[in-house]
C-alpha cells in the first residue's frame, strides 16, 4: 500500500474517533449507543496502525514527535473513561479532546523534535 493510502486511513481513523467522542458525549450518562463507543475504539486502532504504517513506508523510524503523538493518542483514548467516572466534566472532556487533537496535528506538521 502506498504511503498516501496509509495517511488517508490515519485521517479517517481520526474522523471516526471524533465522531465516536461526539456521540458518546451527546448521550445521557450510562445510555450511550454502543455504535459510538465502537467508532471511538475502531478509530483509535485505525489511526495507530495507519500512522505507524505511514511512518514505516516513509522511512521515519521513531522520531520523538511521533512518541509524543502516541502520548496524545493515549489521552484521547482515556477521555471518555475520565468523563464517565466523573474525573472530568463533559465540557472539560470536550476541551481536552480538542486541545490534544490540535497538538497531535501540530506535531505532525511541525515535527518540532
Ligand atoms: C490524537 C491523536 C492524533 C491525531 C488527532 C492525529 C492527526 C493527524 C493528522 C490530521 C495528520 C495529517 C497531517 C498532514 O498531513 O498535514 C497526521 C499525520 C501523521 N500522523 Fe497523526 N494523529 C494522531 C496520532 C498519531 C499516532 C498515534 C501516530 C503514530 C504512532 C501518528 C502518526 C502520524 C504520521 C507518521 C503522520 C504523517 C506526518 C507527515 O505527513 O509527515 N499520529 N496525524
Amino acid at each position: 500500500m502506498s504511503p498516501e493510502i496509509y495517511k488517508v486511513l490515519h485521517v479517517v481513523g481520526v474522523l471516526m474517533l471524533f465522531l465516536g467522542l461526539g456521540g458518546m458525549f451527546a448521550a445521557e450518562p450510562g445510555k450511550g449507543s454502543r455504535l459510538f463507543a465502537m467508532l471511538h475504539g475502531l478509530g483509535l486502532v485505525a489511526m495507530l496502525v495507519a500512522g505507524i504504517g505511514f511512518a514505516h513506508k516513509s522511512g521515519y523510524g521513531w522520531p520523538n514527535w511521533m512518541i509524543a503523538k502516541i502520548g496524545c493518542w493515549l489521552v484521547v483514548a482515556a477521555v471518555p473513561v475520565m468523563v464517565k467516572k466523573k474525573v472530568l466534566s463533559r465540557f472539560v472532556g470536550i476541551l481536552l479532546a480538542l486541545a490534544i487533537g490540535a497538538t497531535a496535528v501540530w506535531l505532525a506538521q511541525a515535527k518540532p523534535f
